[in-house]
């Protein structure tokens, strides 16, 4: 290592497992993320948060390459410098990974580096909350274009920070490859801001069980990429559904924006929206007090989720459906009172016309003002949220967006007006053709397949706003009255709609969005909701 300096300081603080982002990985699995490489074409390969020594035990025999190697923990830092002793050309450094610079390391302008491993999985605002500070220099990263953006963010994976403080570290070097264990939203970040740099490139990930190697329910991978003169692919990532398959599908970056399989997408991109959008995703109910409430029907009698009775008004009742009502395709479980107009009602006359209503309302007072979220905050204190004309519309064509596929319900009053919770969310209209026509666009199986092509599983809420609002959806009043006839007479009759009529549909939707209707013609179209 000649004359550079890798004792670099150990004033790295205690940290402790969770502010460290601690999984060691099992030796098995570091062996796997290995064959993925030619370890023989490195003149350096840098393990930048060693742990236990899993991919430094596993390194491939017959690499003769200087390897490198951080960990910040003392304990796992002495015993892995222990179980390595007198290795030849490997160099184990007890200290904080953020404080290596480019000048600790032997590298010149012909060096060919892997950086391999597994960094912490953590988050900087889930550190925020635990206490530490394991977020790195900030300046170091500015070298690049685009960072700043990623650094600057609330809330980044530590992972991130580890590969883009790497990334400056290494810039001398000729070749860079990274081949990491990461969570698949890190991967995710960097090729959003480092997919358009013109040197880095060819990514792939290839996805790993992570119940089974870590016990822990998370998307993950290994996570591949190449800083160098002329990547092959760029602004794309090759997705493999096993660390030892085949590629399946490819992750592509599009005008900014995310394209899960690529395949699928393209036989399906003329549901791709263009212009202003004709109707208007909303999210349903918000209101943070389940207990108070979601009621219950039994006995000619109205309960409460603590047991507690209740004497309302019926008629400012509406029936609830949550995420899992519609995903399951089961009628409503609660009723719920929904008593606001929209977010300007001040509540005023919620008194006077329902009084059995208000007195239930002013009996849970405690637990209203007890609500955390900001929102509520200089509000009346009985708001609801997530409520607007739209919610008081007969018919609703609604999704939970919790769940792994998009499954669309038609909501109509029976007996009493339909809405949603915060999980789901709605295009809402008081003509029934009109929901039916728009159930007909959600449940073909085009819709279906855009959907999943351009969101992820990884994703807590996976049918969002924004990407339910890709979907383009002509207005009813452009549907050949034939075919929406059809539409409402299939529904009625079977509750499904035919091969047929979904054909028609199809055929119709192609020939639309091919008239290519001028944005200037499109944003002169009757906003409806
Ligand atoms: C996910 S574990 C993986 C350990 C090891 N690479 C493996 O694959 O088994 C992450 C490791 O990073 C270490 N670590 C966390 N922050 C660090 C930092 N700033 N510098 C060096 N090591 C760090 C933790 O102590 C932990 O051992």
């Amino acid at each position: 290592m000649g004359k550079h300096n890798v004792m670099i300081g150990t004033n790295v603080g205690e940290l402790n497992t969770r502010q460290r982002g601690d999984f060691q990985t099992p030796e098995l699995l570091a062996r796997q993320v290995w064959a993925l490489v030619n370890a023989t074409d490195y003149d350096l390969i840098i393990e930048p948060t060693f742990g236990a020594g899993s991919f430094l035990a596993t390194t491939p025999e017959g690499s003769d390459s200087a390897i490198l190697g951080w960990e910040i923990h003392q304990e796992y830092y002495a015993r892995t410098l222990a179980r390595f002793a007198g290795r030849a050309r490997m160099q184990l450094v007890h200290g904080d990974i953020f404080a290596v610079t480019g000048d600790d390391l032997p590298i010149a302008t012909n060096t060919a580096a892997l950086v391999i491993g597994n960094p912490p999985w953590v988050t900087s605002a889930e550190q925020g909350v635990l206490g530490g500070r394991n977020t790195g220099p900030k300046r170091n990263m500015k070298a690049l274009a685009g960072l700043d953006a990623l650094t600057g963010k609330a809330n980044f994976d530590i992972a991130e920070a580890i590969i883009l403080h790497l990334l400056t570290v290494l810039a001398e070097c000729r070749t860079v490859d990274f081949v990491l264990l990461t969570k698949f939203t890190v991967a995710r970040n960097l090729l959003r801001f480092l997919g358009p740099l013109p040197q880095i490139g060819d990514f792939s990930f290839r996805r790993i069980d992570t119940q089974h190697h870590f016990g822990a329910a998370v998307e993950a991978g290994v996570l591949r990429f190449r800083v160098g003169p002329a990547p092959l692919t760029r602004s794309q990532c090759a997705m493999h559904d096993a660390i030892d398959g085949p590629c399946t599908r490819l992750l592509r970056l599009e005008s900014g924006r995310f394209i899960y399989d690529d395949e699928v997408y393209r036989r399906n991109a003329f549901l791709e929206a263009e212009g202003p959008a004709t109707y208007v995703w909303r999210q349903g109910l918000k209101h943070d007090l389940r207990d108070i409430f979601e009621l219950s029907e039994r006995d000619d009698a109205l309960y409460n989720r603590r047991g507690e009775r209740v004497d309302i008004e019926p008629e400012v009742l509406c029936q609830l459906y949550k995420s899992s009502d519609l995903f399951k395709g089961q009628s409503s479980r609660f009723v719920i009172p929904v008593y606001q107009r929209d977010l300007q009602d001040t509540l005023a006359q919620v008194a006077s016309r329902w009084p059995k209503l208000w007195d239930y309302l002013e009996s849970h007072a405690a637990d209203f003002r007890g609500r955390k979220s900001s929102i509520y905050q200089k509000r009346p204190i009985f708001s609801l949220f997530g409520i607007g004309a739209y919610t008081h519309q007969h018919f609703k064509v609604a999704v939970g967006s919790l769940y792994s596929e998009p499954i669309f319900q038609l909501l109509e009053p029976a007996p009493r007006r339909a809405v949603i919770d915060d999980t789901c969310y709605s295009l809402n209209t008081d003509e029934r053709a009109e929901a039916i026509y728009l159930l007909a666009i959600l449940r073909l199986a085009s819709t279906r397949d855009f959907l999943l092509a351009i969101s992820t599983a990884g994703d807590k809420r996976r049918f969002s706003k924004d990407v339910l609002s890709r979907l383009y959806l002509p207005p009813y009043a452009h549907c050949p009255a034939a075919l929406a006839r059809v539409l409402v007479e299939e529904w009625d009759t079977e509750r499904q709609f035919s091969e047929y009529a979904q054909q028609s549909l199809v055929e119709w939707l192609r020939y639309q969005r091919e008239l290519r209707i001028p944005s200037a013609r499109m944003a002169q179209q009757p906003v409806l909701f």
